[in-house]
């Protein structure tokens, strides 16, 4: 039965934080209320966004009474049903959070930081207060990876997982291939444009996307994994004759995500690092600012998604998504189909589950090694790569006239982490060598 509009229930929300993406949210829920609330059957109010500065001039109009720069003020509002975390960072956003799940309410979170170290204290704390908290904005930026793992592949367990879940670095990365410049001339052109964030190293050095990793591990394996428990490497060290040679062996390089378990040994492993990957992979094709994550279920086979993974409207159109969840949970319909507050649920899916040291990873490899050019020094390379019991796959060598010195590029047939980490310590050690020698997985799923 359709309310009639002078019954309908008013749900009022807050958000804390009004930058890019609270002012998306609110941007939307003003210009698309009327068709949201006919889907929801309920009348919708902003009631008011906490801002960290009440004068600055936003894109976004608000009456100023809507404003406060008191956070807590809309936490302790008992009228509020549904506050959106959206002020990133982890100390007062885990204190607000937590507050408000105290207080009953739902909270919707854009937040992988907070998620990523306090999620399990956070999913203990809605339950024990018999609310929710929801997150779908958290992985992926407008990609609804969150439900689809819950909601759309509840049928599979997933030895794979991986993806691009990084936008700013892929953004450089495409610009790199596409344009042969180097790094730093377009970490530049990414930094005007708003893409990386204040703290630069989450994006460069790869713990957004491994904080996503974590999020995305979780969900489909019901196991915390901590961040240093894991091997995180970010793309500041890729140079063109990375990219170069890579595509002439028919590779792209690629921020990557790798979730893989192993359901016979009962091993998870989570891994953050760039790798080559075959340019003939779709998701080789996922460049720019977009993301792209591949799951593999045991009844579904492989199903990509790709889209944006942030920005302003996609950002917000997974809010909004989980806005809409908590209308319906507020109505009194029954919680998701797995809710992350089930600790029993994740608990049975974490079940015995072990994690894999990163010294387990076994891949081929590529290698990068700046050497000074004298006669020897290749046959003094091998005999580390041959005495290391590591089989050369390519190998091809660029000279650098002027400075003396060439450039070694090699990728090996399938070594280890160990073994590929004891041959990089003796190549470093020798004379010849320049650089420190740089490694990238090769990833074929
Ligand atoms: N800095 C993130 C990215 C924003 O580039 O993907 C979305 O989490």
């Amino acid at each position: 039965m359709v309310a009639n509009q002078s019954s309908k229930r008013t749900i009022k929300i807050g958000l804390l934080g009004f930058g890019v993406v609270g002012q998306g949210v609110w941007k939307h829920l003003t210009a698309d209320r009327s068709a949201l609330e006919q889907r929801l059957g309920v009348k919708l109010e902003l009631a008011r966004a906490a801002v960290s500065d009440l004068s600055k001039k936003r894109d976004v109009r608000v009456a100023k009474s809507k404003l406060t720069d008191d956070p807590q003020t809309i936490v302790d509002d008992p009228s509020i049903d549904i506050v959106c975390e959206l002020i990133g960072g982890t100390k007062l956003a885990r204190k607000l959070t937590l507050d408000a799940l105290k207080a009953g309410k739902i909270v919707v979170s854009a937040n992988k930081a907070l998620i990523c170290d306090y999620g399990e204290e956070i999913f203990a704390c809605a339950r024990k207060h018999g609310t929710h908290y929801f997150f779908e904005a958290s992985v992926a930026g407008g990609i609804p990876i969150i439900k689809t793992l819950r909601e759309g592949l509840v049928a599979n367990r997933f030895p794979l997982i991986y993806g691009i879940l990084n936008g700013t670095s892929n953004y450089i990365l495409t610009r790199m291939e596409r344009e042969g410049l180097s790094f730093e001339d377009i970490v530049g052109d990414a930094r005007a444009l708003g893409y990386v964030e204040a703290d630069e190293s989450l994006d460069l050095d790869g713990w957004d996307a491994a904080h996503k990793a974590v999020i995305l591990a979780y969900l489909a394996h019901g196991r915390w994994v901590k961040l240093k428990d894991m091997l995180v490497e970010g793309i500041r060290d890729i140079t063109q004759h990375d990219i170069t040679y890579a595509r002439e062996l028919g590779y792209k390089i690629k921020l990557l995500a790798v979730i893989t378990r192993d359901f016979d040994s009962n091993r998870l492993s989570v891994r953050l690092h760039p790798a080559l990957i075959p340019a003939r992979e779709m998701m080789a094709s996922v460049d720019e600012v977009f993301n792209g994550i591949s799951l593999t279920g045991d009844v579904v086979g492989t199903t990509l998604l790709v889209g944006r993974g942030a920005g302003q409207d996609a950002t917000a159109s997974a809010v909004i998504s989980d806005i809409a969840d908590a209308v319906h949970a507020l109505l009194g319909a029954p919680a998701p189909i797995i809710c992350e507050e089930d600790a029993e649920v994740y608990a049975d899916l974490g079940a015995g589950v072990e994690l894999a040291s990163p010294s387990d990873i076994h891949a081929s490899y590529y290698l990068r090694l700046r050497v000074k050019d004298q006669p020897g020094v290749l046959a003094k390379i091998t005999e580390v790569l041959s005495e290391q019991g590591v089989s050369i796959a390519s190998m091809i060598q660029h000279e650098e006239l002027s400075s003396r010195s060439a450039t070694l590029l090699f990728t090996t047939h399938e070594s280890n982490e160990h073994v590929m980490g004891e041959t990089l310590k003796r190549l470093k050690k020798l004379k010849t060598v320049i650089d420190a020698p740089f490694l990238l997985r090769i990833f074929e799923s």
